[in-house]
């Protein structure tokens, strides 16, 4: 029985892990009506890819994860014609990947969604590859020595020919497995309204620089994004997809992306009032973090759903540990404002090298909401970038702020507030007054 169980849960309320895509997701999804109908109506509508902007655990995840069920869901309960089905699990892009490479991990994993839609398709007429056929394809030498580790024999409930003769035959060859997976898809999904297979690329900001991510993206312009029958969404944080979105060579291909803003403040109370639904298995549930409680947090946390969660899940951990869980709700919110504080003086601790200019930055910087770009200097009082950026290297070694370089996109905001950056703001803010305070 884990902590969880104990105080009558059946699983973690408070997980910082992003929503999946299912029933439970589409409950646990609060305040983004309109960013998921924005996004749902892209992928339907339009024949550019849809791309979302916003920082760092605002919840985009967990946005493209709910859109791509709704849509699946809507499809196969007969509410639309549209075939548009989500690929789990994002791709993500490093550095290292080139476009050969990466095109090839896509259509790998598209061969194994013809396989996992395949009742569902063909019970809606439309033109797919036999999954035995496809089962072969991914048990060829070419693919399973490659390790997309899938066991498709097990994934059929049929025995596919591995390592029988038939796949070692000429037919198995790289080209061919390209060409013959753009073939299903072109047959499948003749039209933009007969639908595609939706996949997402997440976390942009880890290509660290928008140069990178605009020679990337370029790179795969043609062979991935433009392949019949896929349709994209794009995430990114610190403004690498409006950075990418802007590239003239991506123009027609990717849309303006959509921002997503923290959640306001408003549905804060109903979000963690559903989750703790969701999650408890009767009335007797003990709920550590309330959601007053859980509305501080979020204060505290610079608005950012991640640190919420994580430290409402350390708050928790903390509560049973000193057997404090079963207090009242008021002694509960006293206890989480302490342990709160306590952690502030211990990470403020931390903090003697910063000196007072670089804490005049850190807190204007919280103070606009935590996010900035180094072409902002003016803001913070500086004649240059260069005479801000010792400042900057300060309150990062002190694991205050991130930042990423940038020489390609002055307008992206780079640098951001850490969760410990912004439990040390809240000490240093006077513990008080975060509040109602609107970034
Ligand atoms: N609309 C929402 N309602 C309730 N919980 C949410 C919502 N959106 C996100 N969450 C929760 O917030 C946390 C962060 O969400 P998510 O991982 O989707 O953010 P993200 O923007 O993708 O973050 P990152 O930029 O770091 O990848 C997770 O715990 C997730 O379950
Ligand atoms: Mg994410």
């Amino acid at each position: 029985m884990n902590l969880w169980n104990k105080l009558g849960f059946s699983d973690n309320p408070y997980s910082p892990r992003p929503i999946q895509g299912d029933e439970q997701g589409v409950k646990l999804l609060v305040g983004r009506d309109k960013e998921l109908r924005r996004l749902t109506t892209y992928l339907k509508s339009s024949d550019t890819h849809p791309t979302l902007e916003g920082p760092n655990g605002v919840g985009k995840t967990s946005l493209v994860a709910v859109a791509g069920f709704l849509l699946k869901k809507e499809f196969s309960e007969g509410a639309s014609q549209q075939a548009l089905i989500p690929i789990s699990e994002p791709f993500q892009l490093t550095v290292d990947d080139s476009a050969a490479v990466f095109k090839r991990r896509v259509l790998f994993r598209v061969a194994q969604a013809f396989i996992d839609n395949h009742d569902l398709l063909k019970s809606k007429g439309y033109n797919i590859p036999d999954s035995s056929n496809v089962a072969r394809w991914l048990n060829s030498p070419i693919l399973s020595t490659q390790g997309g580790g899938l066991n498709v024999a097990g994934v059929l409930g049929v025995t596919a020919n591995s390592g029988s003769a038939a796949n070692t035959s000429v037919g198995f060859s790289e080209d061919g497995f390209t060409t013959t997976v753009l073939t299903w898809l072109r047959e499948c999904f003749p039209t933009s309204s007969s639908g595609g297979f939706i996949c997402t690329i997440d976390n942009l900001e880890l290509l660290e620089t928008s140069k990178n991510a605009r020679a990337l993206l370029e790179g795969i312009r043609d062979e991935v994004l433009g392949v019949k029958g896929l349709r994209w969404v794009l995430c990114g944080a610190r403004g690498i997809t409006r950075s990418v979105a802007s590239s003239p060579r991506l123009q027609g291909v990717l849309a303006e992306p959509i921002l997503i803003n923290p959640i306001a403040d408003q549905y804060i109370e109903n979000l963690i009032t559903e989750r703790l639904e969701v999650f408890k298995l009767d009335d007797e549930a003990i709920a550590p973090v309330d959601s007053r409680g859980f509305g501080h947090l979020y204060a505290v946390g610079g608005r950012n759903l991640r640190n919420a969660m994580k430290y409402s899940e350390d708050f928790s951990f903390w509560a049973v540990e000193h057997g404090a869980e079963r207090s009242k709700s008021d002694d509960l919110y006293g206890l989480i404002e302490a342990w709160m504080a306590e952690l502030a003086d211990q990470y403020s601790a931390d903090t003697s090298s910063v000196g007072g200019r670089a804490w005049g930055v850190f807190e204007k910087l919280a103070s606009t909401g935590g996010n900035t770009s180094p072409s902002q200097y003016e803001e913070f009082g500086f004649e240059s970038n260069q005479a801000m950026r010792p400042h900057l290297r300060s309150l990062e070694e002190a694991n205050l702020i991130e930042s990423a370089i940038d020489d390609t996109d002055n307008r992206r905001k780079t640098i951001g507030i850490t969760s410990r950056g912004w439990i040390v703001n809240y000490m240093r803010s006077g513990f008080s007054s975060i509040e109602g305070k609107k970034n």
